[in-house]
């Protein structure tokens, strides 16, 4: 006897259902929106990269890389992996494609999946979406705190309510190896206790230690040193200005020393965005995070150009968006109704939906049916304003009837009038 084969989407992956992709475009189109205005170009790139961006550009001691990579070797031996952010294959692009020679700043928007070989839970998956804005060729602090205006517009657009800003200045390469160095000396004469994961962090990056959720470690972080007392001059004043022009659109900001972000290419200024319902779950999930991070394009070989970015995760707030249960974005909405009846109706209809898509007029229909009331029924639940009926009678005679839904008046046109007819009520 065979077994039969169930199916299932892989672990912490998930189909986008009609439901679901109507949150989805509504995101798009604000994205998309918010994207025209600020001047930024959309661009694509592969899902797949050679493993080392990531290695290079995230950091091997991230729990991104170091443990959350999909990757896999291909016939011809390249080492690739699934990308689980959008930075670094920006950079890749924005190197690789010579835009450094273009009139700078690059303004580049993207939409898409990423993939974390993470443990499932709410709003963590193993495939999620996000879209991200990156600015390569701009050093100047007001650029950093545009970057937080347009996420936060974006999450405000989509009617997000209690959006919160962390914001923190993690230096550079002047001011962060002195303050790194400070603080593993604080932390290694406190190691025990520690959490076993930020024992091992206090030899491969310190600094992630800062961002630890775990009760044990929250004493002995409380204590520790803080970078903004650190910075170098360069940075400090940097930082200060962010803030000032954050004052002046009057963005609300908290300032967060712990917040060090899980992406080493970060220089100066990283933010997340929240909302401020459970603390627990805020926590854990952030709508959206990025910085600057001037260091990256060269490191992965280009020009050194300053950048800076964030990206924000689809799920997330889709999530939100049915929590607070927000009105589904509608569905097709359609002008008129087609009904018919009868193969020479379905046949001349067929031709009709063509004549109206061409007019631009949205029809609906329910083409498989024969049953006039069932269509009539679906037509009042569409809320058009007009019905169009196409019988047996009809379709011979090439007449069809126009019934006004409102005032359930009825009248018959001739078939290949009926397009005008219809744009001239619906225009008028
Ligand atoms: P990130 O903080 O790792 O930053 O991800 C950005 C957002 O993606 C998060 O705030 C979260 O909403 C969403 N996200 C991340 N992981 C998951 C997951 N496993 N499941 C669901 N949603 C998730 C970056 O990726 C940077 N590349 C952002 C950036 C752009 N920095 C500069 N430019």
């Amino acid at each position: 006897m065979t077994k039969k084969l169930k199916f299932q989407a892989p672990t912490g992956m998930h189909d986008i259902l009609p439901e679901e992709q109507r949150y989805f475009q509504k995101i798009y189109s604000v994205v998309e929106d918010i994207a025209k205005f600020y001047g930024f170009e959309k661009i694509d790139t592969p899902i797949l990269e050679d493993a080392e961006l990531f290695s290079k550009g995230v950091g091997m001691s991230t729990d991104i890389v170091g443990k959350e990579m999909f990757s896999l070797r291909t016939k011809g031996g390249d080492y690739l992996a699934l990308r689980p952010e959008g930075t670094a294959p920006t950079v890749r692009a924005f190197i690789e494609n010579g835009m450094i020679n273009l009139p700078q700043p690059v303004k580049l928007w993207y939409f898409g999946p990423f993939f974390r070989y993470e443990h499932p839970q709410a709003g963590r998956f193993r495939e999620f979406w996000q879209f991200g804005f990156e600015n390569f060729g701009e050093q100047n602090a007001v650029i950093d705190a545009q970057t937080i205006q347009i996420f936060y517009n974006i999450l405000q657009e989509l009617k997000l309510k209690n959006l919160v800003i962390e914001i923190n200045c993690i230096g550079d390469s002047q001011c962060r190896p002195y303050y790194k160095k400070l603080l593993t000396s604080y932390f290694r004469s406190r190691e025990s206790a520690l959490c076993p994961d930020c024992r091992r962090r206090l030899r491969e990056n310190p600094l992630r230690i800062l961002d630890c959720k775990e009760e044990k470690c929250q004493p002995v972080k409380s204590q520790a040193p803080q970078i903004i007392d650190h910075l170098c001059e360069i940075c400090h004043k940097h930082f200060k200005d962010v803030l000032e022009f954050l004052d002046g659109i009057e963005l609300p900001y908290r300032l967060n020393p712990y917040l060090v972000r899980g992406l080493d290419y970060y220089t100066k200024t990283v933010f997340e965005i929240f909302t401020e319902t459970n603390e627990e779950i805020q926590k854990q999930s952030a709508l959206a995070g990025g910085g600057r991070y001037d260091t990256l394009v060269k490191l992965l070989g280009g020009r050194d150009t300053p950048a800076c970015g964030a990206a924000a995760g689809v799920n997330r707030i889709v999530e939100l968006m049915r929590e607070r249960s927000q009105k589904q974005p509608k569905e097709f909405e359609a002008e008129v109704f087609l009904a018919q009846l009868g193969n020479l109706a379905k046949k001349k209809s067929l031709k009709l939906i063509e004549e109206f898509r061409k007019e631009k007029i949205t029809i609906g229909e329910s083409l498989g049916r024969d049953s006039l009331k069932a269509q009539l029924v679906k037509a009042n639940k569409m809320g058009v304003k007009y019905t169009l009926i196409l019988g047996q009678q009809e379709a011979l005679d090439d007449k069809i009837i126009i019934r006004d839904m409102k005032i359930g008046k009825q009248e018959t046109v001739k078939l290949d009038k009926v397009v005008r007819e219809i744009s001239k009520k619906i225009k008028k």
